[in-house]
């Protein structure tokens, strides 16, 4: 039977903190290893054609760890992309950050928009970098709006449908995904995507995030390949 290839998997990766443990490490060794996986699991995507892919790097909810830990996180998005711009580039990978800008330091925020801008063109894998991102921030941002128009007499209530809506996303014009993985053995959600994962297909594996290798990404294709997807309706 040929692999269906989900269009659009979403990572929500966890147990840096685990893996720095277990060596006797600072958990900011943990979040260095892990952006390393981050590297090679993008490509891996890029190169067996898959056209989306969300990453969790940091959520609304993490700016209540320590400092120093905060602080390296924040650090990521430059180091990265400076350290990887050509990779981008050759590989044909579309970067995009998505979540709040707000409290992202200003040199930061300067080096999302320019990488942003030099790889919008790129026709390749579309990585969208979910950072300081909180899935029911986003849906009351949404909301705001719509309501906002509806109040200027721009939209009526009627047109507020569930494309609408999704188009108020940071997401908008994303499909939904179809895989969602989960790392290092929690069972649970954390308020990532929580609108886009409606119909998603759940995957979770006791591996931690600095350990995920390709064995374990074809693992999860092939478990999603053995799903049967319903969307309420009867198997086919
Ligand atoms: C995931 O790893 C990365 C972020 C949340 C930024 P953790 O840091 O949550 O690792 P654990 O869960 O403590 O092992
Ligand atoms: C979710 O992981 C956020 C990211 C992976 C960036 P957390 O480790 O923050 O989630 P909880 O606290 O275990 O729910
Ligand atoms: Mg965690």
């Amino acid at each position: 039977m040929e692999t269906k290839l989900p269009k659009h998997i979403a990572i929500i990766m966890d147990g840096n903190g685990t893996w720095a443990k277990k060596r006797g490490l600072p958990r900011t060794l943990g979040h260095k290893k892990g952006s390393e996986t981050l590297v090679s699991v993008a490509k891996e995507c890029s190169n067996l054609g898959i056209k989306y892919l969300t990453v969790y790097a940091f959520s609304t909810e993490n700016w209540s760890r320590p400092k120093d830990e905060v602080d390296y996180l924040m650090s990521l998005p430059h180091s990265m992309i400076s350290r990887y711009e050509e990779d981008l580039m050759r590989d044909n990978i579309k970067l995009r950050f998505i979540g709040f800008r707000d409290r992202i330091d200003e040199r930061t925020k300067k080096e999302i928009d320019r990488i942003e801008k030099k790889t919008e063109n790129n026709t390749g894998l579309e990585l969208l970098v979910a950072f300081n991102y909180g899935s029911r921030d986003e849906i009351i941002k949404a909301t705001k709006e719509i309501a906002s128009e509806v109040n200027d007499g721009k939209i009526s209530v009627d047109d507020i449908t569930k494309d609408y809506f999704s188009k108020k996303l940071f997401t908008a014009n994303i499909p939904d995904v179809d895989l969602l993985i989960r790392t290092s053995n929690q069972i649970r959600i954390s308020n990532f995507l929580l609108w886009q994962i409606s119909y998603s297909e759940l995957y979770f594996t006791n591996t931690l995030w600095p350990d995920f290798s390709k064995e374990d990404l074809d693992k999860a294709i092939e478990a999603y390949n053995n799903r049967d997807r319903r969307y309420g309706g009867i198997k086919k």
